[in-house]
């Protein structure tokens, strides 16, 4: 039985092919296995699966927290107190939160933002288009995801730089580049400084944002100081670093594919398909979890302790649900992603992350609708459980 496990040397952190054109990678795994045991597994010697396929990353969503818990978000760190409070919680306890913070992310709240990002983004862009070129990750992807959610999250936008680079370290560096955790283990302790300094203020003096909200919901949910901390530190995290990897490998395609800028962009409608086309072809999210009983999964002998990867970034591309998966292609008929995960984790900043690729999509095109990548040989980016583009030099006339 256990020679017939199919097995991959794929470190989704450090793989170079996989840091360079991780689709392509997913694309020939895919093809040959739906679920592998990646090699080398964790440090400590536990397995880490990697679930390619749509179907089989949707088995295991439903499957749950009874055999796959979110008690772990990256796929090789050691294991830690929870530290990211909602998406390293478990039934009862993560039901509860998720509940009371819902109508904090919901579509109606985030269209009472819209305007603003548009002028985010417009105050963004403002910064650099005389220039005739940028690097777009920190020039505008950054900047512009940071503002629009810290604002809501009630972030002084002072030292966004700093902030940036600590989400950065927290959530990207890998175990070669930090081998004792300590980097990573400073940035998440700024971040925790901050945000309960900001909840602080809140408490002596409530304003009409999200950490302001968090209290209240800290209290009806007697969230332990610990969790509130960690729910705070999610919020950041998944404000700051997820759509910046979706837009940065957005203005990527589209550099190189003007014909499919113009198609995006032709009315509300078209932008608005654009955006599910990113999700789905650009997919960033490899989420872990881990398993918390022995269990045959799709043939794979998974014991106690193991990781399991649902690569909702290779789902996306599943052949055997998208015809002409690898296209991106504005005016596709069917489009049933998973790149915000399913079940009851599934991204409660997914309305913000949509409208805010969308608000990208309009505004860029509207002051820069022709440009190119300078130096394609420069593109870097990282993996692991958040994929994105590092440096991404672009130039216009
Ligand atoms: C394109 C951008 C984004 C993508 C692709 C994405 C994807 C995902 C996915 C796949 C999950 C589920 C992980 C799992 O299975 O455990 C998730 C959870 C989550 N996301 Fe996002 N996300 C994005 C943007 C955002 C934004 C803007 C926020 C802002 C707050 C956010 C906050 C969160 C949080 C807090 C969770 C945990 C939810 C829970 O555990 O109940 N995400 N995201």
């Amino acid at each position: 039985m256990e020679n017939t496990v199919p097995t991959v040397p794929l470190d989704l952190d450090t793989d170079e092919q996989f840091l360079k054109d991780p689709w392509g990678v997913w694309d020939r795994i895919r093809k040959e296995y739906g679920i592998f045991r990646a090699e080398p597994g964790t440090p400590a010697g536990e397995s880490v699966w990697v679930c390619t396929r749509d179907q089989v990353i949707r088995d295991g969503y439903a499957l749950g927290a009874e055999y796959f818990s979110n008690a772990i978000l990256f796929p090789y760190r050691p294991p830690a107190e929870r530290q990211l409070g909602l998406v390293e919680m478990d039934p009862p306890l993560h039901p509860k939160l998720r509940k009371a913070m819902a109508p904090h992310f919901s579509p109606r709240v985030v269209e009472t933002r819209r305007d603003r990002m548009h002028e985010i983004a417009r105050e963004v862009i403002a910064q650099f288009i005389d220039r005739g070129e940028c690097e777009f990750v920190n020039d505008f992807a950054k900047p512009y995801v940071a503002a629009v959610f810290l604002e809501y999250l009630g972030v002084p936008m002072t030292e966004v730089e700093q902030m940036v680079g600590w989400a950065y370290d927290a959530v990207h560096l890998t175990n070669d580049e930090d081998p004792d955790g300590s980097r990573r283990g400073a940035a998440m302790g700024h971040v925790r400084t901050l945000m309960l300094g900001i909840a602080d203020e809140r408490r002596a003096e409530p304003q009409d944002d999200l950490t302001t909200y968090m209290l209240k919901i800290a209290a009806d949910t007697q969230l332990s100081d610990a969790d509130f901390a960690g729910t705070l530190l999610v919020l950041f995290f998944g404000g700051l670093d997820t759509t910046a990897g979706s837009i940065s490998f957005a203005a990527r395609h589209f550099a190189e594919n003007p014909a499919d800028r113009v198609a995006a962009t032709q009315d509300s409608e078209s932008v608005a398909r654009a955006t599910e086309e990113v999700l789905r072809a650009f997919g960033i999210l490899n989420a872990t979890k881990l398993v918390v009983k022995d269990v045959d999964f799709h043939g794979c002998p998974m014991k106690k302790g193991d990781r399991i990867v649902f690569s909702t970034s290779s789902a996306g591309r599943d052949e055997e649900i998208y015809d002409d998966a690898a296209e991106f292609r504005v005016d596709r008929d069917s489009n049933r992603h998973i790149a915000f995960g399913l079940g009851p984790h599934r991204c409660i900043g997914a309305h913000f992350a949509r409208a805010e690729l969308q608000v990208f999509i309009e505004e860029w095109h509207k002051f820069i609708p022709e440009y190119s990548i300078v130096d394609p040989d420069a593109i870097h980016s990282h993996g692991g459980s958040v994929m994105g583009l590092n440096q991404l030099n672009l130039r216009w006339t």
